[in-house]
């Protein structure tokens, strides 16, 4: 895959801090009470949060800061008596590599943005964002080289003229989310190689990616296999993890069990097999509690001339 990584490696020296950071910023003020922290940061679903005055930034509180004030006794103050004010920041004119080297170096889940100009808090970049970013980014890149070239091969057409399957194969592993999506990233350039159509592809992409974010998240790793055969693209993830004690709970929008440090990186929001069941025109989940998950996600490829089903976005 020396490619994929190339093309992301040159996304981290390109893509700049404010295009991928989260802009709108909760922020809390150094007379905050301590006492009402532990409701903006449950609400919010965060683990710390700028301290900001007359839009500058002052200082940082985390939930260790919290709990550290409730171990002390949780005596009424402000949050400007608890808070960190050597606050190590990052610019929004910095190269993303910057960001994830600081926020690698540091240990941090997350860096405060300023203008370099005014130094002003523009926002705040988590790995979760950065993450996200280059997806969304990878996507927007992978649709241009598909306007500019329908040169793509006939090694698909020969497939169709053998009627013999292509295989390929990605290993996922478990809690690895610096390569979270990228069997997903993969799949997608070698299927638009092969000159599958990018419905088919997009569809694909998304329904790999949710699962491949699943085995990452709930497993200790699996195995993703795609079968192309003429008309249609077949999608198995397997793996020999917790299971799914009840399936079509899990189908629900909404319904997650990801921990709160998962929903810190963006993730978590229950989202994933609603998504991969609107991609796909047939899904199967067969799991087993202490054993493992099966997931065999079928999509017939678009036939020319066929208006464009209303399909499942990529989150990001
Ligand atoms: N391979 C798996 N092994 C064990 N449990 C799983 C697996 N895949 C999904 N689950 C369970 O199903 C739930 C729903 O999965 P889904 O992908 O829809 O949401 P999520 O992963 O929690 O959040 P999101 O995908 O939106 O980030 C998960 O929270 C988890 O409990
Ligand atoms: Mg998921």
């Amino acid at each position: 895959m020396p490619e994929e990584v190339t093309k992301i490696q040159e996304m981290i020296y390109e893509l700049l801090v404010r295009e991928v950071m989260t802009k709108e910023v909760i922020s809390v003020m150094p007379s905050t009470p301590m006492s009402d922290l532990r409701e903006i940061l449950r609400a919010k679903r965060i683990s710390g949060t700028p301290v900001v005055e007359d839009g500058r930034l002052v200082g940082m509180i985390s939930i260790e800061d919290f709990i550290k004030w409730l171990f002390d006794g949780g005596q009424a103050s402000p949050v400007a008596d608890r808070m960190t004010s050597d606050v190590r920041t990052i610019y929004d004119d910095e190269p993303l590599v910057q960001a994830v080297n600081k926020l690698e170096r540091l240990g941090f889940g997350r860096l405060p943005v300023v203008a370099r100009d005014t130094g002003r808090l523009v926002g705040v970049i988590t790995k979760g964002d950065i993450i996200r970013g280059l997806l969304r980014h990878l996507e927007v890149d992978y649709r241009n080289a598909e306007m500019r070239g329908a040169r793509s091969s006939h090694i698909f057409e020969d497939i169709q003229a053998d009627r013999a399957a292509l295989k390929l194969e990605y290993q996922v592993r478990g809690g690895d989310f610096s390569r979270g999506g990228a069997s997903a990233v993969r799949l997608k350039t070698t299927l638009l190689r092969l000159g599958i159509d990018p419905q088919t592809t997009r569809r694909a992409a998304v329904a790999a990616y949710e699962a491949e974010m699943n085995l990452i998240v709930f497993t200790e790793g699996g195995c993703i296999r795609v079968e192309v055969e003429p008309g249609i693209v077949r999608l198995l993830a397997e793996d020999d993890g917790p299971g799914i004690p009840d399936v079509e709970r899990a189908m629900q929008p909404g319904f997650s069990t990801a921990p709160d440090w998962v929903r810190e990186l963006g993730f978590g929001a229950g989202m994933g097999l609603p998504n991969i069941k609107k991609c796909a025109d047939r899904l199967r989940i067969d799991s087993v509690v202490g054993r493992g998950t099966r997931l065999e996600a079928e999509i017939l490829m678009e036939r020319q001339g066929e208006p464009e089903r209303d399909s499942a976005q990529t989150r990001a």
